[in-house]
């Protein structure tokens, strides 16, 4: 198993494994594969699309066309990897692992995740989570872990259920885009087993 303390992680390795089909719910599929350059327009659209009331739980000013250009443009796999799930040629659902190189939380990778309202209910968040855990350990990542605001219910519900657990929960701590204060919660999933920490000695 790599460690994030070796050099040259095998992210693009991991990316070869792209574009991925996924048969859901209903007959429903989709297909996952990472943001590229070319996304630009159908991620504003993404964004477009979401209810306003989500958007405020956002934690960047994606309405701004400019925003977006700049993540499709200055697209850095090793720091944001967003896996878009594309269906009727369009984005319908999006989660990204976020990592920090270098610093103390070089080992722990962060996920966000969000799935248009109308294609919510088939399993599309807990695929796209279950590739990002995946690519995560695989590329050496210890822990990965997630924020949510506390009405953040349904996500709080499915990360649990994936086997993120609780590890801190914040009172009144931040702001959404209105500037309204609500509970910070953060989840975490351990990747490494006990097995492998034993056997690091
Ligand atoms: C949370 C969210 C990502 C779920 O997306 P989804 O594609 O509908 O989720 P899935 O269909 O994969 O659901 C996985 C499990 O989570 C649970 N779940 C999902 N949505 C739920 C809801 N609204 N209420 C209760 N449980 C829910 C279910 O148990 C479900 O499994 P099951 O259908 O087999 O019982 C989606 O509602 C969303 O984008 N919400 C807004 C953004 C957000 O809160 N993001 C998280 C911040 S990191």
């Amino acid at each position: 198993m790599p460690s994030k303390d070796d050099k040259n992680m095998p992210i693009e390795l991991e990316l070869q494994k792209f574009p991925k089909k996924v048969n859901l719910k209903g007959g429903f599929s989709c297909e996952l594969r990472p943001l590229r350059r070319t996304d630009e327009a159908k991620l504003h659209e993404f964004f477009q699309n979401l209810p306003e009331k989500e958007r405020m739980f956002i934690k960047h000013r994606v309405n701004d066309q400019q925003v977006i250009q700049e993540w499709c443009e200055n697209i850095d796999y090793g720091k944001n990897l967003p896996i878009v799930g594309f269906t009727d040629g369009k984005i319908v659902a999006d989660a990204t692992l976020h990592q920090q190189q270098g610093g103390w939380k070089r080992h722990v990778g962060r996920v966000s995740v969000l799935v248009l309202p109308e294609y919510r209910g088939r399993g599309l968040a807990r695929a796209l989570i279950q590739e990002i855990v995946d690519v995560s350990r695989n590329i050496g990542l210890e822990h990965v872990e997630a924020e949510f605001m506390g009405e953040q219910e349904a996500a709080i519900k499915m990360f649990a259920l994936m086997g993120f657990s609780n590890l801190v929960t914040i009172e009144d701590y931040v702001k959404d885009m209105q500037a309204i204060t609500h509970d910070y919660v953060l989840m975490g999933l351990q990747l490494k087993t006990d097995e492998e920490y034993a056997g690091m000695g």
